[in-house]
């Protein structure tokens, strides 16, 4: 049978013949291969194992087919070096187990560069569940229960990975999360956590889109013109700020009718807001100066590319390239200055990383990110990325890539290599069996 192909709800049916509840796949950095903690999922091991464009030597894979919902529930953890895996939890639709574990593991090595980039001393990691499989999240009390029986998974993963919210899961989630598991951040602030990270999310992309456009000596937004893809938790409050950047012009678009009421709530704004089917990507050929994906990844293929006007894509969509080295290419070839997501849709995770170290009005530390007097903030590191592109011939994504790999791979000052130490000591006391 080939597991790749099937559909998650398939496997989960597939895992339940073969007696498997959890599995893991953990890379073994001595033998040099990926092990699999049964043998019914070998196949999935050699699939990660002879991939060359999305596995990366990921520390551990771990899956489970929930209990009580029967949702398939995985934890992709990528390096940890800087420290255990962080990264939010998605709680999307996928059409295979291969498009499931691929969306896992490139999230989670986004994860590590994000991070990397930011300073944060924290590894990369990435959540992922898959919808279509056990019961539906219709009802409120099962989805409490999906985000329980989450927080009990990650329990079980003794740290490894520390998850947040993501695509799919609201605030409100985290707290079931919670309930079950220390090993989360994005908790609601009723709690002690810091909500919502959508708003500081956008704030930053606003600070890429300014380096982007000083870098091409194009002033700042004023008078700019701005296409936005998604008009989400991110995308909303990304044309507040752009509003009051003193933008000309606003064009945005979503799948979703309701997003329409957008339109009266920012008097004066030139707001035009367009209701797409799910997949049409013709906002990103705009002629605008600025292309903002705040909706899903993958949206810049060779499909797109060729179609874009803006000199500018700078948005919050995470893993915006189809294909990271060709697209990227692509860009170039194109004249479109592309700045990678990991570099400006870092505020999501640095406003909640840290949540245990508690609270400061007005956070110094967090702020530093969005101001332009720290040189590692979004606005001075993607101006010296910028530069070094232009010097070197370089893409903007290969150089902030090639800075973060380097940073990747720093160990924790104090805590070393832990996440790793962790995944070593699941797998000797027999996680999973
Ligand atoms: P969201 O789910 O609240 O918003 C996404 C919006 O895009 C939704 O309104 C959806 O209807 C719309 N959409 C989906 N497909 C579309 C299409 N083809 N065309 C137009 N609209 C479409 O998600 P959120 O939180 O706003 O995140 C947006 C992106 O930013 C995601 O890729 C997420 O991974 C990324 N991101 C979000 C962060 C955060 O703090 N929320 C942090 C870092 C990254």
């Amino acid at each position: 049978m080939d597991l790749r192909s099937l559909s998650p709800a398939a496997f989960c049916e597939f895992l339940a013949r073969e007696g498997v509840r959890r599995f893991y796949l953990v890379w073994d950095e001595a033998a040099g291969r990926v092990q699999a903690s049964h043998p019914a999922v070998e196949p999935l091991a050699r699939l990660l194992e002879e991939d060359r464009r999305d596995f990366d030597r990921h520390e551990g894979v771990f899956v489970q087919v929930a209990s009580e919902t029967g949702v398939l529930q995985g934890a992709f953890v990528h390096r940890t070096c800087r420290g255990q895996g962080a990264g939010g939890v998605r709680y999307w639709r996928y059409e295979t187990v291969e498009s499931y574990l691929r969306d896992g593991i490139r999230l989670a090595r986004g994860m590590t560069h994000k991070n990397a980039l930011a300073g944060l001393w924290w590894g990369g990691g990435k959540g992922v569940m898959a919808r279509g499989t056990g019961l539906g999240s219709s009802d409120p009390a099962v989805r409490r229960r999906i985000y329980e029986e989450y927080g009990e998974f990650i329990t079980s993963l003794q740290g490894c990975y520390v998850t947040a919210e993501d695509v799919g899961t609201s605030v409100e989630d985290m707290t079931a999360v919670f309930r079950c598991t220390r090993f989360t951040t994005c908790i609601p602030p009723a709690v002690g956590g810091s909500g919502n990270p959508s708003v500081p999310t956008a704030r930053g992309v606003v600070r890429g889109m300014e380096a982007a456009l000083r870098h091409l000596g194009r002033g700042t937004l004023a008078g700019k013109t701005v296409a936005v893809q998604g008009l989400g938790h991110v995308g909303e409050p990304l044309v507040g700020f752009l509003a009051e950047k003193g933008v000309a012009k606003i064009v945005g678009s979503d799948i979703d009718a309701s997003r329409r009421e957008l339109a009266g709530r920012f008097p004066g704004l030139d707001l035009e807001i367009r209701i797409v089917e799910r997949g049409d990507n013709s906002i990103l050929a705009e002629p605008a100066d600025v292309v903002a994906p705040c909706a899903t990844g993958g949206v810049l293929s060779p499909q797109t590319i060729p179609t874009l006007q803006a000199p500018v894509v700078c948005g919050a969509a995470n893993n915006q390239l189809e294909d990271p080295e060709r697209d990227d290419a692509l860009l170039q070839e194109r004249g479109v200055l592309y700045l990678p997501d990991f570099l400006v849709n870092r505020m999501g995770i640095v406003n909640c990383a840290d949540e245990q170290y508690g609270y400061v009005a007005d956070d110094p530390r967090i702020e530093r990110h969005l101001g332009d007097t720290w040189d590692n903030s979004i606005y001075n590191l993607s101006l010296e990325v910028l530069e070094e592109a232009k010097r070197s011939g370089r893409t903007p994504a290969r150089v902030a890539l090639d800075l973060a790999e380097e940073r990747s791979r720093e160990i924790h000052p104090l805590w070393g290599h832990r996440g790793a130490a962790i995944i070593g000591s699941l797998v000797r006391t027999g996680w999973g069996r």
